[in-house]
């Protein structure tokens, strides 16, 4: 990313916030970065910066211990843990630890299983904001005093209300980040909350149902992973392993088959809510797979499903913009084999924040990416008549091609990518970064083998892949390289070793940039890797930090047993990391069993028989210096 970029101003502002970007050389990145920080102007690309990105704390070694370990001289606390009234006026039931909150209490408290999260300050604050995050999925082990048995409908709603978005407003105070309640801004989504459809597939006859044969509102966005923040002051997140949620019959239709559902489902929710039949209601799960947007600073405001972006198992969104103010928004889709997406805007962000630009992400072209074997890639449109997406293909029109992106992807010949996860974006390079979590499928009979982008048989330890556009961040070609091929060196199959420099970790999920351009990097071993074989000397999930400069890897926090740590953000000065830990005490099933006595975790609160709870934790150092630095 080389070319000079003139400077442009863009000043939007919006009641709640106030929103500087300037954007020039780097600007582009540090305006997208001072957006996401939330902050005027980013420290980054500047000569007090430069240099800075470096590691400066003394990594902690690996951990099996059922709790967080941070370095010498931070400290970590838990903010906001499943159940906790989210802070709502007047409607704030109180946790109850042997989970015997009712489904209706549960859509006012926080939701299972925290996710993708992102900070948004009042006025440029560090030490005032709103925290917008996802609750992934449920454990219905947990999530029920006498968990699956039996399954009754009333388990089914719990669930449907511990899932979706949360906004709360957090404030630093003597010295502690509080969770304020209550707060006019504090907000839940669930399955009962209405979501508009718009773009090209809105009212497409796909997503028509009986209850909205218009195809225009969704009731609940739901397996939201990843997030992403826009520079005009909204939250994105990705709608991920819906198809988990979706019962199928035993014949499924081709396009079922190729989206995965098939009889039986993991959640069960089709047997007491015909919405998740697919055998009654086919159209249903064409309506999830969507990127949705919210306004975090808008209780009242309705959140939309964005379908220009495609459908997919979307892990997330991550936004750029190119100099002339278009909107870039990367976007991986986490499932063995399948693909990574841009889409770009037709039109450039106006000032004027949420609402000026409510629809500037339903108009635009949608790309999926090619990795060639010279380190060159290409960036195919999803465009409805060109090459082989017409009719006689199978889409009607360009709807079709939204609603069916794996399938245009197939006939496209984009590549079939190793899970991709999270991405972000290098605020002094450019360069986009992505997170191949594994994929253990990949060489083997049957399925397809390595290639120069996925260049590992039997990938158990995962690998981060970077590029940067030929050009501006709309550029239709790219150049590609590896940053890391994840696992310990010295202990993964001898032709799996990793090549990290620093600390080893394996299969990598959650990623950041700080505003400095260190790369903050989440991992999730599976519940049933954990600290087993080759698995066996990286202790439990972790955060770790990259400088991507020299390549160095180094711990910086571990987490409870059984826990995936997700979510990372900052406050603007970087004095302030608000990161997650997810299905802390996760069995090796994947859910747990209430009637078994065991506790794989009682994180955060330590009550033999309570229950594991995921929780947005605070992460400070005591001199209160920048975080990483
Ligand atoms: Fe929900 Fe791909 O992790
Ligand atoms: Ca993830
Ligand atoms: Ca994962
Ligand atoms: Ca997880």
């Amino acid at each position: 990313m080389n070319d000079p970029r003139q400077p442009t101003l863009l000043e939007l502002s919006d009641p709640a916030r106030r929103i500087v970007l300037r954007l020039g050389f780097g600007g582009a990145f540090a305006a997208l970065m001072g957006a996401q920080a939330g902050c005027a102007q980013a420290p980054v690309a500047s000569g007090a910066a430069a240099g800075a990105r470096t590691l400066g704390f003394a990594s902690v070694p690996p951990s099996r211990a059922d709790r967080i370990i941070v370095p010498p001289g931070y400290v970590a606390e838990v903010l906001a843990p499943w159940g906790e009234p989210v802070g709502i006026p007047g409607a704030m039931p109180a946790w109850r630890d042997d989970a015997g909150n009712s489904a209706d209490e549960q859509a006012l408290q926080m939701g299972m299983h925290h996710d993708g999260m992102q900070f948004y300050p009042f006025d440029g604050s560090s030490t005032h904001g709103l925290l917008a995050l996802n609750h992934e999925y449920t454990d219905d082990g947990l999530l029920h005093p006498d968990g699956l048995v039996p399954w009754t409908a009333q388990k089914v709603r719990k669930a449907q209300m511990a899932v979706g978005l949360a906004v709360i407003e957090v404030r630093l105070q003597d010295g502690r980040w509080q969770h304020v309640r209550p707060s006019r801004y504090a907000r839940r989504t669930t399955m009962d909350t209405p979501f508009a459809v718009a773009g090209p597939a809105a009212g497409h006859p796909l997503l028509c149902t009986a209850a909205d044969p218009r195809g225009r509102r969704i009731l609940g966005t739901v397996a939201n992973c990843a997030s992403g923040r826009t520079p005009w002051g909204t939250y994105l997140a990705g709608e991920e392993n819906f198809h988990f949620l979706f019962s199928g019959g035993d014949t499924p239709t081709a396009d079922q088959r190729r989206w995965g559902i098939a009889r039986g489902a993991w959640y069960r929710w089709g047997e007491h809510d015909a919405r998740f039949d697919a055998t009654r209601n086919p159209n249903e799960f064409h309506r999830f797979g969507w990127v949705v947007e919210l306004d975090p600073f808008d209780p009242q405001s309705t959140p939309v499903k964005r379908t220009a972006l495609g459908r997919a198992c979307h892990e997330g969104a991550t936004v750029a913009l190119t100099r002339d103010g278009r909107a870039v928004v990367y976007s991986g889709e986490d499932r063995h084999f399948e693909y990574l997406y841009k889409f770009v805007s037709r039109d450039r962000m106006q000032p004027g924040g949420a609402r000026a630009n409510a629809s500037l992400l339903d108009h635009g072209t949608l790309y999926a990416a090619r990795f060639d074997a010279d380190g060159r890639g290409h960036w195919l449109p999803l465009v409805h008549g060109l090459g082989p997406l017409t009719a006689a293909n199978g889409f009607a029109d360009q709807g079709e091609v939204l609603v069916k992106t794996r399938q245009a992807c197939d006939l496209l010949g984009a590549t079939r990518m190793d899970r991709p996860e999270w991405l972000a974006i290098d605020p002094r390079s450019g360069h986009i970064y992505c997170t191949l979590t594994n994929n253990l499928r990949r060489g083997l009979p049957g399925q397809p083998p390595t290639d120069a982008a996925n260049p590992r048989a039997r990938n158990s330890m995962g690998h981060i892949i970077r590029w940067h556009e030929d050009g501006d961040f709309d550029a239709p070609m790219l150049h590609w390289d590896h940053f890391v091929l994840a696992g310990d060196p010295e202990q993964s199959r001898a032709q799996a070793r990793g090549n990290v420099r620093g600390d080893a970790f394996a299969c990598p999920d959650g990623l950041a940039f700080d505003p400095y351009g260190r790369l903050w990097i989440c991992t999730d071993i599976g519940p049933r890797d954990l600290g087993q074989g080759e698995m066996a000397r990286l202790g439990n999930n972790q955060l770790l930090a990259a400088d991507p400069d020299s390549g160095e890897v180094r711990r910086f926090l571990t987490g409870p047993v059984g826990c995936e740590i997700t979510g990372p953000c900052f406050t603007p000065d970087v004095r302030t990391l608000f990161v997650n830990v997810q299905h802390p005490g996760e069995a090796p099933g994947e859910r747990n069993d209430p009637a078994d006595p065991r506790r794989y975790s009682n994180w955060p609160d330590q009550r033999p028989q309570g229950r594991p709870r995921s929780a947005v934790v605070v992460v400070r150092r005591v001199d209160g210096g920048v975080i990483g630095a």
